[in-house]
């Protein structure tokens, strides 16, 4: 059984400041709180080295919300993996919606950041999801079909057990996002194990699929207890300490209880 994983990006929000005082708050929070949670949390760049020194002696992941796929270059504007890895980042995650809308990311960049990620011993956090029109015109399957299909069929199998995907359907993503259905999440949580499965054979199986997406404290225990969902990652409801420690509650029981249930079963 994997960990559930459960993280927050901050997208270009906290300054310097904020993000100390939210680490310190929840690395203390998070001591000794749960050893069945994977929790990460992915800051804006400027912030990444201040929190990595409160994170460095405790469970809490980071990650960066973008890399590029070389280690040096002319490449004005841009963060290399070398330097990320210099800092102490985790995780890279790379494909979020609102890069492809604004930065023009593509599955074929995507899949030579996921490449340079690997490299460097960085654990890429692939984001992947439909736009609005595209399950509108029931194209959800094809399109991840084909978002999973650039990045995995060309890496190594072993390789494959490094990735973490994130399932962010667009039309549900940030303010003014719809509010998916549990239901909806499942079944494409199922249809993309089965993708993965079709891909990469056994190891299919145990790739980790998170939900993003308008997740808060009222639906983050309906989705995880869909099947197939492997954690959270949250935006809006984590950046409130208090919202994102609501979650964090809930979570635990829930791992509690189902542990309870598997105990007895
Ligand atoms: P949201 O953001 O939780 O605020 O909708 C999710 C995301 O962008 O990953």
């Amino acid at each position: 059984m994997h960990k559930i994983l459960i993280g927050t990006n901050w997208k270009m929000y906290k300054s310097i400041a904020e993000a100390k005082e939210y680490t310190t708050a929840l690395k203390a929070f998070f001591e000794n709180f749960s050893t069945d949670i994977e929790l990460f949390i992915i800051p804006s760049f400027t912030s990444l080295h201040p929190v990595q020194e409160i994170v460095k002696d405790s469970t809490i992941l980071l990650g960066a919300q973008n890399m590029h796929w070389q280690d040096e270059g002319a490449y004005t504007g841009e963060i290399s993996p070398v330097h990320l890895k210099e800092i102490g980042v985790q995780i890279i995650e790379l494909g979020h919606s609102e890069r492809r809308e604004y930065f023009n990311e593509t599955d074929e960049i995507l899949y030579k950041k996921v490449k340079a990620a690997l490299k460097h011993g960085l654990k890429p956090l692939i984001c992947i999801g439909e736009t609005r029109e595209e399950k509108e015109l029931f194209l959800t399957k094809e399109v991840l079909a084909t978002q999973l299909k650039t990045i995995f069929q060309k890496i190594e199998v072993h390789d494959a057990q490094q990735l973490w995907i994130a399932y962010e359907p667009r039309w549900a993503i940030g303010e003014g996002g719809k509010v998916a259905e549990p239901k909806y999440i499942e079944e494409v949580h199922e249809c993309l194990r089965d993708l993965l499965i079709e891909i990469l054979g056994e190891v299919g199986k145990t790739v980790p699929i998170l939900f993003g997406g308008s997740v808060n404290s009222k639906n983050a225990i309906p989705y995880l207890k869909c099947k197939h969902v492997s954690g959270l990652f949250i935006g809006r409801a984590a950046w409130d300490l208090d919202s994102f420690k609501d979650i964090l509650l809930q979570v635990k029981k829930f791992v509690e209880h189902r542990k309870k249930v598997r105990s007895c079963s």
